[in-house]
């Protein structure tokens, strides 16, 4: 039998002096409980559990007295000294998430020919804001290049927005109250709302996907009790305010964008956030204009389209097709290609221009509409109807 098989209890060992005020802090001030006391006559060792954890305060211990992070909810944050030295760290576990306020930035991310850095379970990560909008959003060209089973775990994610969109290729995946697993596409994308918990399953070779997320720096929670897929099915289930979305290329229409010579496929999104974020696949000109070689405004400028600018939060391209030219005022030309990902801030005035017939770039946004009339805000934000939790 192994030493895993024989454990049946952990305890985290804490150098104590004088155990009878550190046995009072621990179990009057933190809510601790007492349970084994040595010896009676003359206590040396004392074990105490609560909140997950088991300690021994023990008067033979050595070394650093350690520290604790106790969360609860409407915990004011606080750090507390115990008798024995060690440090407390009260945190609240209702605190809002915070996302930084810095104003957002320009960047532009073009592909060095490289996969990208290795992440976990030998995927390829390639960061497509490297200042990561000053800590607002994260977005990653994700690679896998061997497919099968994906070594993966029911988990969840402590966001506000994040979003899946398959660029090429094909991952089996699971979501919380969404059904028996599914095929992800390319073309197709998903929104994943706060917490909602999910696992992926298997992918075939070259996967590639754009993660979307804000703020860039989250928590990943892993769920050791929840499996997937859950009995239930509830589509319109609201986490935090957002329901679920699979959004089908496959079966999407396609409308007007808001820059002329363009059109669009809306993915839903901004519907199911209630109006917070939206993402759109682009492309040129209408129906009509497809297989042409250039399509939208032409690479000449003579029917160049006006400059436009946003006042949201973000907006996001990231080339899948094709290529244009991003032009910005009082800027050089940039050149865009598939591959290329590109963050215009609010007040920045451009232009997309030349593009080619097969031009496709993803958008996503904050708020879900850049450029709304009051009335286009509210029809958007009641597409989906209530989100009922
Ligand atoms: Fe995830």
């Amino acid at each position: 039998m192994s030493t895993r098989a024989r454990a049946t209890a952990a305890e985290i060992v804490l150098p104590c002096l004088d155990l009878e005020p550190a046995v009072d802090f621990f179990t009057e001030r933190l809510g601790f409980g007492l349970d084994m006391i040595m010896p009676a006559d003359d206590p040396a060792v004392a074990v105490l559990s609560g909140h997950g954890v088991r300690i021994r305060l023990d008067r033979d211990g050595v070394g650093d007295p350690g520290m604790l992070l106790l969360s609860g909810e409407g915990f004011a944050a606080e750090q507390l000294t115990a008798p024995n030295g060690t440090r407390i760290h009260l945190l609240d576990a209702t605190a809002p998430l915070v996302v930084p306020d810095s104003p957002p930035i320009f960047e532009l991310s073009r592909p060095d020919g490289s996969a990208g850095g290795v992440g976990r379970a030998g995927m390829y990560y390639r960061d497509l804001l490297p200042a990561r909008q000053r800590g607002r959003f994260i977005a990653s060209h994700i690679l896998i290049p061997e497919g099968g089973p994906v070594p993966d775990y029911v988990h969840h994610h402590r966001i506000r927005f994040q979003m899946i969109y398959c660029a090429a290729g094909w991952v089996r995946v699971v979501y919380e109250d969404q059904g028996q697993p599914f095929v992800l596409e390319a073309g197709d994308c998903v929104l994943q709302p706060p917490n909602i918990r999910h696992r992926v399953l298997e992918s075939s070779a070259n996967l590639e996907v754009i993660e979307i997320g804000s703020p860039a720096e989250h928590e990943t929670g892993i769920d050791r009790v929840l499996s997937l897929p859950t009995p239930d099915v509830r589509p319109e289930r609201c986490f935090s305010g957002q329901r679920f979305v699979l959004h089908r290329a496959a079966t999407a229409s396609w409308q007007p964008w808001r820059m002329a010579g363009f059109e669009c496929r809306d993915t839903g999104i901004g519907a199911a956030t209630e109006g917070l974020a939206g993402a759109r696949v682009v492309r040129p000109g209408g129906p009509a204009a497809r297989g042409t070689a250039v399509a939208g405004p032409a690479a000449d400028g003579s029917a160049a389209p006006e400059l436009a600018s946003h006042n949201g939060e973000l907006q996001f391209w990231y080339i899948l097709a094709g290529a244009a030219t991003l032009s910005i005022e009082g800027r050089t030309d940039e050149p865009l290609s598939k591959g290329v990902a590109v963050a215009v801030p609010p007040g920045m005035s451009h232009r997309l221009t030349g593009p080619s017939g097969d031009l496709e770039l993803l958008e996503v946004t904050l708020p879900a509409l850049l450029e709304e009339s009051p009335d286009e805000a509210q029809q958007a934000a009641a597409k989906g109807g209530p989100c009922r939790s």
